[in-house]
């Protein structure tokens, strides 16, 4: 295998990071990186907010939490108040991440969402490649709308895709188990499947 393929192969989530986090250079490094994902029409669909430091990541972890409660959401409990803050207490970079939405256009926008989630992972494997850990998540109210709102993602024309944690893992947890390719890959050589 390549060192390039190693790289890809070898990358793995991880939710706990602390400091520190990419400098503005790698970061936008990262972002080139995340303009290159493959995109039908040009749309660039992929939008994202940078939200660094203790302090917007605290107001953050507020407003979040804060439109979770008032969603009525009962699984925001103090009890997971407590850990998500803790969480994101350690994190120094978090980046929002949204589809903007081109409605109507030849594009599906099925197609534009696969372009954005393309961005995302090209934006996680420039991490990893950078030597930074990254998660993915759709908790913190990915899915209440007044979050995407305050974070200036207006639900009419974007899908809010979640949050982007990024730093420094706080443990080395090794190799992650991934599926064979046998178990997902198959040939088709131009029988009919069923006939
Ligand atoms: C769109 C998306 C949203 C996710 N949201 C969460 C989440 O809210 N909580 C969680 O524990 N994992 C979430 N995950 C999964 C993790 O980001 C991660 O992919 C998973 O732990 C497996 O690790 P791996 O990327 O090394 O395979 C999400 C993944 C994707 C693609």
């Amino acid at each position: 295998m390549t060192d390039t393929l190693h790289a890809l192969t070898s990358r793995r989530s991880a939710k706990f990071l602390r400091g520190p986090g990419p400098d503005a250079q790698t970061l936008r490094k990262m972002f080139q990186a995340a303009a290159c994902a493959p995109d039908h029409g040009a749309l660039r669909p992929w939008r994202y907010v940078v939200i660094e430091g203790p302090q917007a990541i605290g107001r953050l972890a507020d407003m979040a939490i804060g439109a979770v409660r008032a969603s009525g959401d009962p699984r925001m409990t103090d009890e997971k108040e407590k850990a998500v803050r803790q969480w994101l207490a350690e994190i120094p970079l978090i980046v929002a991440v949204a589809q903007k939405i081109d409605h109507g256009g030849r594009i599906p926008e099925q197609e534009q969402l696969l372009a954005a989630g393309a961005s995302v992972m090209n934006l996680l494997n420039a991490a990893h490649l950078s030597g930074f850990g990254a998660f993915w998540s759709t908790g913190l109210g990915t899915y209440v709308e007044a979050v995407q709102e305050a974070l200036g993602f207006d639900a009419l024309d974007h899908k809010f895709l979640g949050f982007l944690a990024i730093g420094t893992p706080a443990a080395d947890s090794g190799p992650a188990k991934r599926p064979e390719p046998e178990s997902f890959v198959r040939v088709w050589t131009g029988e009919a499947v069923g006939a």
